[in-house]
């Protein structure tokens, strides 16, 4: 498959059912944003109906840009790539960090606690 050839570090997408090369268009204002909300609630969507996802932005631009006919001016944000899970996932535990290493409260650095809100 040419995504996988041209892809850096998402040699993964061989096995994929679907890929999207999502494009932003620098000449918006908060494209990065545009394009990272994209990303999300496809990724959300497909999740609703069962399809898993992943996604990857370390890419061989060059290669990329000449396979799929990506013009100069839009961005290549993201490749986000779907397939159906092997095994039923549900209720796994992310190691995610805490919110009070995360989320600051009135001001950056007052590590945000659940208990302050009173
Ligand atoms: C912004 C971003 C860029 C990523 N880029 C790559 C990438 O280039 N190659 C890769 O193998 N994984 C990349 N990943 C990681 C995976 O696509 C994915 O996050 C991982 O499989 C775990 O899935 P989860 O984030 O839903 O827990 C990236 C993740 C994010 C959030």
């Amino acid at each position: 498959m040419q995504l996988a050839k041209d892809s850096a570090r998402g040699q993964w997408v061989e096995d994929a059912v679907m890929a999207i090369i999502v494009l932003a268009d620098p000449g918006e204002p908060d494209h990065g944003l545009d394009g990272g909300r994209a990303v999300q609630n496809m990724q959300l969507a497909a999740w609703i109906f069962g399809v898993g996802s992943g996604l990857f932005t370390i890419l061989n631009e060059d290669a990329m840009r000449r396979d799929f006919k990506v013009p100069r001016k839009m961005h290549i944000a993201a490749v986000v790539v779907f397939g159906y899970p092997e095994r039923k996932i549900s209720g796994e535990k992310k190691n995610r960090k805490p919110l009070s290493e995360t989320v600051h409260l009135n001001e950056y650095g007052c590590g945000f606690d659940s208990k302050s809100l009173g």
